[in-house]
């Protein structure tokens, strides 16, 4: 019988053997580029790791599930630089573990909305987004004022961040870290985190 592809398509097992070749190699030609080059592991100029306040921030952040209503990234294309700022780059998530790129946008992307408005301007559109926003469809996260940090775990999480993903925290970061979290409320952590978004490249 002559080998062609018609032979191929009706051996299951033979079929199957060339399918998982196929992908492989297509998954290869992706990831193997990734591994050499050093633009993707090595951290925009500027970047600092989370402060330990912005580190219990991201937590309730990802807690909450922002993430399922926002990214964080924006794309190489120019309605999205007009509107949000500079495309994100790979050297500004280096320390992400996990990253929090995400795809789907109900809301608008914060890639870059460190700086964009107050303390105060979050504080009352968390509590309740239609205060500011009248045509928000965003839910209020007024509890968060209420929920008082104790900073026991946060020394922990950045021993983690430091020893595993060897994010350059030093000794002194890890050990101030519990006074920098105690008695600040999970509203002043996420606060403190949403600022510091994308503000290493400017
Ligand atoms: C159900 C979807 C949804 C969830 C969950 C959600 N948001 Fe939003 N968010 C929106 C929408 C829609 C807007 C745009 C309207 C507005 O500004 O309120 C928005 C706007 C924002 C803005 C203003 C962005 C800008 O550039 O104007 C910030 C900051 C924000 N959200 C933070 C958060 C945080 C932090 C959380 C989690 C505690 C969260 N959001 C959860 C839908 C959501």
């Amino acid at each position: 019988m002559k080998f062609n592809h018609e032979f191929l398509e009706k051996n299951i097992g033979l079929m199957a053997v060339f399918i998982v070749i196929a992908i492989s190699w297509g998954g290869l030609a992706q990831i193997t580029p990734l591994l050499f080059s050093k633009e993707v592991v090595t951290p925009v100029e500027g970047l600092k790791p989370y402060t330990a306040l912005q580190m219990e921030g991201r937590d309730v952040y990802i807690r909450e599930g922002c993430n399922s209503c926002h990214s964080q990234m924006i794309r190489p294309f120019r309605a999205e630089t007009e509107r949000y700022g500079h495309y994100s780059v790979a050297g500004e998530s280096v320390w992400e573990h996990p990253f929090l790129w995400g795809s789907k946008r109900t809301g608008p992307d914060l890639a870059r909305v460190g700086g964009r408005y107050s303390d105060e301007w979050h504080r009352i559109h968390l509590i309740d987004p239609r205060a500011v926003v009248p045509e928000s469809n965003m839910p209020g996260f007024p509890w968060l004022s209420d929920a008082e940090l104790d900073g026991k775990e946060t020394a922990k999480k950045m021993a983690v961040f430091k020893n595993m993903f060897g994010v350059p925290y030093t000794d002194e970061d890890i050990a101030n870290a519990e006074a920098e979290v105690a008695g600040k409320t999970e509203m002043d952590a996420l606060i403190a985190y949403l600022q510091s978004l994308g503000t290493a490249l400017k």
